[in-house]
């Protein structure tokens, strides 16, 4: 359906109900975004529907995960519902149709007249051995940096065995490093996830500063299942994966939090992980982020949503003005 709205023609009237206000517009990573709020990695994996979530209000989408190699991802089932909780758990396992057919995509997406801020999610093909995955990565950022206005290294997915990995910080720092390079210009962020522990999360936070990076992206999806209402039997049954929605928020927030405090302004954060509504979206900028992104809500709250987060920041901004 999204995918359909530019085809159909109806990219500008669906705009002209859904565009965010101009006030809510963030300068960020050097570019202009016209909201705060964009669609986390994973929703738009193959870079199919960036226009259209434009359209439906979105200040920037993060296509991706994408690999060097096209693969199928994991054998379906492979997402499961834990409404109880409002939050999912997957284990797509990077299903995409590799960083080539990606770029050519998204270099006719750059072409479009009106579109959101387009960010690159890319990640380790799973046939390639870790200890090869910075020539995998190189391949793809080769590709993809220049299609991105930003690329993001993601390290943090739990569905490809020894991704998480990476996040050490004698595999990390050299990942980065070769990939920022091959970046050049384009805004180059690291995707975390919410299980690290604190310490590693300011680490990880050194990191980036020390090495130039434009930003961090927290969090991921957690493998942890605690504090879950859901029927234990029906989350048992759903077996492996990442956790998203609303049981992520608190942690998400929290590491939101470390990072902020140990990076400095011009750091751009994007917190994930859990929002839903638009008080959740200004509680993260009130924390220190950057821009937000959210994933899991939309399932559940469908495509108006994020019109619904911009009208109520705009009514939360007013109602502080007049207080
Ligand atoms: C994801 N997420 C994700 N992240 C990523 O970096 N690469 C990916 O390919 C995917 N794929 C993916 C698939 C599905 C079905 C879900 C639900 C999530 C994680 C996503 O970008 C985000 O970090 C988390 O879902 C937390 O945000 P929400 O969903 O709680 O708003």
């Amino acid at each position: 359906m999204i995918r359909a709205l530019p085809a159909l023609g109806l990219g500008g009237l669906v705009r002209r109900f859904t565009a965010p206000d101009p006030s809510l517009a963030v300068e960020a990573l050097g570019l202009r975004f016209a909201s705060p709020f964009g669609v986390a990695a994973g929703f738009d994996k193959d870079g199919e529907a960036v226009i259209g979530l434009g359209d439906l209000g979105f200040g920037h989408v993060e296509v991706g995960t994408i690999t060097a190699l096209a693969q199928p991802g994991n054998d379906r089932p492979r997402l499961f519902r834990l409404i109880p909780d409002r939050a999912v758990i997957n284990r797509m396992g990077f299903n995409n149709h590799g960083a080539g057919d990606a770029a050519n995509r998204l270099l006719r997406v750059r072409r479009a007249r009106q579109r959101p801020v387009l960010g690159v999610n890319i990640g380790k093909s799973r046939v390639v051995a870790v200890e090869d995955a910075t020539q995998d990565y190189l391949t793809s950022a080769r590709a993809l940096a220049p299609v991105a206005d930003y690329l993001v290294v993601n390290v943090s997915s739990p569905n490809t065995p020894g991704l998480r990995g990476l996040q050490e910080l004698e595999l990390l720092a050299p990942l980065l490093t070769a990939v920022k390079e091959v970046a050049g210009s384009t805004p180059l962020l690291v995707k975390i996830a919410p299980d690290l522990t604190d310490e590693q999360v300011e680490k990880i936070a050194g990191l980036a500063v020390e090495l130039g990076l434009a930003g961090i992206i927290a969090t991921n999806t957690t493998i942890s299942r605690d504090g879950l209402t859901t029927d234990p039997a029906v989350v048992e049954a759903a077996g492996a994966g990442g956790l998203s929605g609303a049981p992520l928020a608190a942690r998400s927030l929290e590491v939101l939090r470390l990072i902020r405090a140990h990076v400095p302004a011009e750091l751009c954060v994007i917190s994930v992980g859990g929002v839903e509504t638009a008080e959740d979206v200004q509680r993260r900028l009130d924390a220190g982020a950057t821009l937000v992104q959210g994933y899991t809500a939309f399932l559940y709250r469908g495509p108006l949503w994020a019109r619904q987060i911009n009208t109520g920041l705009l009514r939360l901004r007013r109602s502080l003005v007049e207080a």
